[in-house]
């Protein structure tokens, strides 16, 4: 029988997940952090409740969103960096975001908020339209192999996505140490109207030093991988 919603048009939802829960055991510290520090930092239940959008209130203050923090350095060392600025950081490696709460918690950070959704469906669900000044995505899983390739968050669906919920002028940032998916997405972005590529060249862009060096691209450095930075901005 003809799928219904196939058949009056309608896109299905997002079911091919770009991520494979990685095992790793929870340190005392980690889990203690998600048992104490879960109502200050992780903003799914306001999510459910309707209160999410108060994260976007402060119109004058500039929000950043990176997809698959790892264990949050990135996030740490940005939201440091720029206290005026907003961050939202999606995981869903529990003993890393157990990790980013107390390092944060530590060292009194106060403008980052985690959520521990899929990205695709909270892009697609809870992000308003035209809210952010900035994605990032840092050495997002590259799945390797051909047969693996559709599970690769950054093709041209997310693409379509984002465009929806930059602001104008809102940057799109990806590093990744895999040289096809880098070729992939400089592809699709400098083909697409509505991006422009930052980089002098219109190639790669250099390393821009609010991106911190990363546990994936330390093992991407020790397989003897380039490290590519694709920073592109939204301009309709
Ligand atoms: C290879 S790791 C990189 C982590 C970190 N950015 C770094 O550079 O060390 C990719 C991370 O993205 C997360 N991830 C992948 N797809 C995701 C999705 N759809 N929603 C949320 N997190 C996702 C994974 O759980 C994983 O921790």
């Amino acid at each position: 029988m003809m799928n219904t919603a196939l058949s009056q048009g309608i896109q299905p939802e997002h079911t091919i997940k770009s991520f494979v829960k990685r095992s790793g055991r929870l340190t005392q510290s980690q889990q203690q952090a998600l048992d104490n520090l879960s109502t200050k930092y992780l903003i799914d239940k306001r999510l459910e409740d309707g209160t999410f959008s108060q994260f976007f209130e402060e119109k004058l203050q500039r929000h950043y969103l990176e997809i698959g923090f790892g264990n949050g350095q990135s996030l740490l060392h940005m939201a440091q960096s720029h206290p005026f600025d907003q961050f939202l950081g999606i995981e869903v490696h529990t003993p890393g975001i157990g990790q980013l709460m107390n390092n944060l918690h530590q060292q009194t950070i106060d403008n980052v908020k985690i959520c521990t959704k899929d990205a695709a469906t909270l892009l697609r669900d809870d992000i308003p339209n035209q809210s952010l000044d900035g994605i990032l995505v840092f050495f997002p899983d590259p799945w390797p192999k051909r047969k693996h390739q559709k599970r690769r968050l950054v093709q041209q669906d997310f693409i379509d996505i984002i465009s929806q919920k930059l602001k104008t002028g809102g940057m799109f940032h990806m590093a990744t140490d895999w040289s096809d998916y880098a070729k992939d997405v400089l592809k699709l972005l400098k083909i697409n109207p509505h991006f422009k590529n930052m980089a002098k060249n219109d190639n790669f862009h250099f390393r821009p030093n609010y991106r911190a060096h990363t546990k994936f691209e330390k093992r991407g450095e020790k397989l003897g991988h380039q490290i590519f930075d694709i920073i592109f901005k939204y301009l309709p």
